[in-house]
């Protein structure tokens, strides 16, 4: 009789505060849908950033920018991330690292995590060259003072980047 080895999921966690989602973090989930069974993209409430668009509209607006692919899942918390691993059975979590400024802050949430949610792995990715330099912060700056955004974030971003600062100037 025939044994046939039991495949696990290799189910992925990329936590941010997405505000907004750009090309850089896009980039990254496209390459970790190739590698993984299931990525889940978990958009953090983060309520100390001061987030600029909610929380539904971040995950809103990542949906409809990743769209295109199909093993992904865009998900809101607001609870510890290593909760929100466990509840999705993840094993893998995933974070970007674009230089070597991101390194200690990154060693420090790993190291973290692998207290609070041993059963997950944190790996990396770096995002293309090109795309090494964007922070949605930079975005949200040079939106609001009318800059092009344009190479750096799907249309839709642009779209409601404008909304929001008109918006804002209407106040
Ligand atoms: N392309 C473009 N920008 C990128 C990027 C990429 N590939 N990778 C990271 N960034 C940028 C983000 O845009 C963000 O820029 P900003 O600060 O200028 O807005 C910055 O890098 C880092 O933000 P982000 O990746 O969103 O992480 P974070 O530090 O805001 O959030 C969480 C980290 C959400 C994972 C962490 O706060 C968390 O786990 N929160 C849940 C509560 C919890 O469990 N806390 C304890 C953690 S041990």
């Amino acid at each position: 009789m025939k044994c046939r080895a039991l495949h696990k999921m290799n189910i992925v966690i990329y936590p941010g505060t997405f505000d907004p989602i750009t090309n850089g973090h896009t980039n990254i989930v496209e390459r970790a849908a190739k590698i993984f069974d299931k990525v889940i993209i978990a958009v953090a409430a983060s309520p100390k950033k001061k987030p600029l668009f909610e929380l539904d509209i971040r995950v809103n607006l990542a949906k409809q920018v990743l769209a295109h692919l199909s093993n992904i899942e865009v998900i809101g918390f607001d609870i510890l991330l290593a909760d929100f691993i466990n509840k999705h059975n993840a094993n893998v979590i995933l974070r970007g690292v674009r230089a070597v400024a991101d390194f200690e802050y990154e060693f420090q949430l790993a190291d973290m995590n692998r207290q609070l949610a041993p059963q997950a792995e944190t790996m990396f990715l770096t995002p293309e060259t090109h795309l090494s330099y964007l922070s949605s912060s930079l975005i949200r700056e040079i939106s609001s003072l009318g800059g092009d955004v344009s190479s750096f974030v799907h249309p839709k971003i642009v779209d409601a980047l404008k909304q929001v600062h008109l918006a804002n100037t209407q106040k």
